[in-house]
């Protein structure tokens, strides 16, 4: 298992007049973070559900063959998510549904701002099926409109990973890459979204495991609210059919901290 996600919040907050009459001279060096999202959301269920609603923000059904509920949903050794997809075959209320598995949103909205406002970081690890038909994803959407969308991470049953900025349906910069070891090692995604000097264009600059993979730009993503979203869809874009036995997309430490720049 991968060490904790090594993230400090130093808030420069001014300390009260009477304990520090006059701020450290190396205040203004020092990087201020907000912490949205703590890497302790998943330390309880108490915890996570401070910070995560289950199913979409829309409901229990998104592009796919998933029914989602709240009971596909664990917490782990008070320590990570895990969401557990199960195959039932074509279900009665609508045979377009062949799965129970689980999603989760984040209470949180996310806005990047312009002008040394919210930047935030979005970093989690992940066990995630690769098996064709399963289709976990990280993702940002918008909450006014879609586009924008940003797939954080996303895993479409091909044996890679995918990042992906949706300026249009049909305008997308998009990346598949390798995904090693896929259903036994925890890999670090980090994605940093930051406000380019157009005050619309959004930077997003893709880790996985500590090295920057890709940057892309989306267009008018400034000011726009997303909702954060733990995915685990099944078929749609990870094909026609899929896995019959039960299988799981984990997810620790994640964190969402804003840096201003
Ligand atoms: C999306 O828009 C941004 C900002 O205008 C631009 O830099 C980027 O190239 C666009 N993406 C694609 C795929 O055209």
């Amino acid at each position: 298992m991968t060490a904790p996600a090594s993230v400090v919040a130093i808030i420069a907050a001014p300390l009260p007049a009477w304990k520090s009459p006059t701020p450290p001279p190396q205040a203004s060096l020092q990087k201020r973070a907000t912490t949205l999202i703590p890497d302790t959301c998943f330390s309880s269920t108490e915890t996570f559900e401070s910070y995560f609603s289950y199913n979409y923000p829309w409901g229990d059904t998104h592009n796919g063959a998933a029914l989602m509920s709240e009971a596909q949903v664990s917490i782990i050794h008070n320590a990570y998510l895990q969401l557990e997809s199960v195959y039932t075959g074509p279900q009665s209320d609508d045979s377009s549904l062949s799965y129970n598995s689980g999603t989760v949103y984040a209470k949180q909205q996310f806005t990047v701002e312009a002008d040394g406002g919210l930047a935030p970081d979005f970093q989690a690890n992940f066990v995630a099926p690769v098996a064709q038909g399963t289709w976990p994803a990280f993702w940002l959407t918008g909450v006014d409109s879609w586009p924008p969308e940003i797939d954080l991470a996303e895993w479409k049953g091909t044996g890679k990973i995918s990042f992906n900025t949706f300026n249009t349906s049909s305008e997308v910069s998009a990346l598949d890459v390798t995904y090693p070891s896929p259903t036994t090692a925890w890999r670090t995604i980090l994605v940093e979204l930051r406000a380019e000097a157009d005050g619309s264009t959004v930077k997003a600059s893709f880790y996985m495991d500590g090295t920057l993979v890709t940057t892309q730009y989306g267009a008018n993503m400034v000011g726009a609210p997303f909702y954060l979203i733990i995915d685990y869809q099944m078929l749609g874009s990870s094909g026609s059919t899929g896995p019959t036995e039960t299988t799981y997309f984990d997810v620790q430490y994640l964190s969402v901290v804003s840096y201003n720049p």
